[in-house]
């Protein structure tokens, strides 16, 4: 390859697109804490299968089981509602992250319910906290399939104290 064509196919590899999996998604579940409280360290997130090793890339139309490991200095809470925010990379030649609408589906719902073992207590704590995303399948199935994908964790307390986790991975959706 000559140096002019090469020079011509990289020019053309950055006005025809996005990286695919960007910020290392084809290989790597990226995490870290967009939010918390005094008090509050979480030290690893992981998607993992039943034998709790690593589950990646996910599958958005089947339940995740994310194992979490975090220390809570501060106080036991009961209660917590939870809210998901899902993005994808790249839309309309766009390189960036872009908020994917759930029209509220992923919003203020009781996470102790079915996500979250309530109570989140005090110490060192292992939780594995389940994103049922099946149940919306019927949204799911419209995501570009074997994508990243930028997906917000967050929990929120009566008393207002809340925990934010986001994490970027290669995800499976039909
Ligand atoms: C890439 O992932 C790391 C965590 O692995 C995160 O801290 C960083 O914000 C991510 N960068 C972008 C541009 O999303
Ligand atoms: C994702 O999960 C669904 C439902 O269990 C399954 O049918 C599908 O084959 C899985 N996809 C991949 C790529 O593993």
């Amino acid at each position: 390859m000559t140096l002019r064509f090469a020079i011509f196919v990289s020019l053309l590899a950055l006005t025809l697109g996005c990286e695919r999996f960007p910020n290392g998604t084809e290989t790597n579940f990226n995490w870290w804490v967009c939010g918390g409280f005094k008090g509050l360290t979480v030290k690893s997130v992981k998607p993992v299968k039943a034998d709790g090793s690593l589950d990646y890339p996910i599958n958005l139309t089947k339940d995740l089981n994310i194992a979490v490991e975090f220390v809570n200095t501060k106080q036991v809470y009961p209660k917590l509602k939870l809210d998901v925010t899902i993005w994808n990379f790249g839309d309309y030649g766009r390189c960036q992250w872009l908020e994917i609408p759930t029209f509220g589906l992923l919003n203020s719902k009781d996470a102790c319910e079915r996500s979250f073992p309530c109570p989140l207590k005090t110490g060192e704590q292992k939780v594995v906290v389940k994103l049922h995303l099946s149940q919306y399948k019927f949204i799911t199935q419209f995501f570009t399939n074997n994508a990243p994908y930028q997906l917000q964790y967050k929990l929120s307390a009566p008393n207002g104290d809340s925990i934010c986790i986001r994490a970027q991975a290669r995800a499976f959706t039909h």
